[in-house]
């Protein structure tokens, strides 16, 4: 098949994610040859530097040859057995890994993608409520800009009124709170969010014996376009939350597995939450798997003779998927052998200083801000969709994948990216933000 008939068949038959599939027509999709390290290869030999790791997963970059290794020794046993009473090696290790993450986070649950993960712990932190006959805590708190995901709770939990609009009459409304944002690390803010708690604080009093969980996305809103808040805010959030008997579910779904420079982005403002949500870089983006941890409290809630109806009854096909299973536990060991989280804060400074660069050079940009293997910076003209696309098309078609948010432009590379590729990736950058200025 031709190039020109394989879009032309994709045009007719496939539905593409988060798209107005009219943009297809003048747009036509880029055909993948084969993906390998931060580049992706296209069938007309054009290689493009994947910059935001194929939406924040690919933390390894693509085709790792000891992820693969992992992959077909597990093809070589078996490739998934329902996670319902059955076990075996490889689920057991990974377990191990994820249980070490935190103190006190020591049971894993299994789902598929980021959005399950959300609800389940949604679900896990409401039905501990019936356990414990506290009823009068249905509500949830959330942060304003904040992202979960596309299933109706996790929806229903994020604030960005693009993704949930068409269905606001079908979601649960939780109260939204404002987080105190930074410029960056160095801001007083960063380390001192009095000012901002104290007028939180009192909003949140009223909410105090009616809430269940606050769920967050800790230290910097992805979604809401790259958005880096106070470290203090949220860990006097968390200690609110705590004393309070409420729980905290940390969506590290983006930020999990050293993309921030740390393991998990709690560690930055010493959180220990009682859900976690792991997925995207927990496989470094090989296979849809994600996990739920939380603390054997919580579990010991539901633990109890089957009639006294108290189980967890929530099931996917693919729970603890052993081909998944086998990469989160390659991916986690070579973060920690090869020190990646290390290796992000190393990226922070240079990934900085090129975007800074490219802000200094041009005037278009403003309001850079890095953490770990993530920088941003803002169009001066703000929000315009138009510009985002014809800007991701360009800088498609001179060799970079890149995907605007809102009013923002980001690069959220590979953490195993060569400098070369990110000077490369500066060059590119300035160069398809110089060709198509509005
Ligand atoms: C913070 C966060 N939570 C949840 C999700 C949803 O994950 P998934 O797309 O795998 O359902 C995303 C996806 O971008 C995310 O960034």
């Amino acid at each position: 098949m031709n190039a020109d008939e394989l879009q032309q068949l994709d045009q007719n038959l496939n539905w593409h994610p988060c798209a107005q599939m009219k943009d297809y027509e003048t747009f036509k999709p880029l055909i993948i040859k084969s993906a390998y390290g931060s580049y992706i290869e296209l069938a007309n030999g054009k290689k493009i530097i994947d910059a935001i790791s194929s939406w924040w997963c690919k933390s390894l970059g693509h085709n790792h040859p000891l992820l693969k290794e992992a992959l077909f020794k597990q093809i070589e046993k078996f490739e998934h057995v329902l996670f319902a009473h059955t076990t075996h090696d490889t689920i057991v290790q990974l377990a191990q890994k994820l249980t070490a993450l935190s103190l006190n986070l020591n049971k894993v649950f299994y789902a598929g993608d980021g959005s399950s993960a959300v609800e389940i712990a949604l679900k896990m932190s409401l039905h501990t409520r019936t356990l414990k006959s506290q009823k009068h805590r249905q509500r949830f708190i959330a942060l304003k800009n904040g992202y979960h995901g596309e299933t109706m709770g996790a929806l229903s939990v994020s604030d960005l009124a693009l993704y949930k609009q068409p269905y606001a009459e079908m979601l649960f409304t939780p109260i939204f709170i404002e987080a105190a944002y930074v410029d960056n690390l160095d801001s007083p803010l960063w380390n001192d969010a009095n000012a901002h708690w104290l007028k939180t604080e009192r909003i949140l009093e009223q909410y105090a014996d009616s809430t269940t969980a606050i769920i967050v996305e800790p230290i910097i809103q992805g979604a809401a376009g790259m958005r880096i808040y106070s470290a203090d805010f949220l860990a006097r959030l968390a200690s609110w939350a705590k004393y309070h008997d409420i729980h905290i579910i940390a969506d590290e779904i983006m930020t999990g597995i050293g993309r921030t420079g740390k393991m998990l982005a709690c560690e930055y403002a010493n959180v220990e939450a009682d859900f976690v949500c792991l997925s995207k870089g927990l496989t470094s983006g090989w296979l849809p798997f994600s996990v739920v941890l939380t603390s054997d409290a919580i579990y010991q809630l539901f633990y109890d003779d089957y009639d006294r109806g108290k189980a967890f009854l929530h099931s996917h096909t693919y729970s603890g998927n052993a081909l998944g299973a086998s990469l989160a536990l390659a991916t986690l060991t070579i973060i920690e052998k090869d020190n990646f989280c290390v290796r992000a804060r190393e990226l922070q400074t240079i990934l900085y200083a090129h975007m800074k660069e490219i802000a200094d050079k041009t005037h278009l940009l403003h309001n850079v801000r890095a953490i770990g293997a993530i920088v941003a910076a803002d169009f001066v003209w703000g929000h315009n969709e138009k510009y985002n696309r014809l800007l991701a098309q360009q800088a498609a078609r001179i060799g970079i994948l890149i995907r605007p948010i809102g009013s923002t432009l980001y690069w959220l590379p590979p953490l195993n990216i060569s400098l070369q590729t990110l000077t490369d990736l500066k060059g590119l950058t300035l160069q398809a933000l110089l060709q198509v200025t509005p």
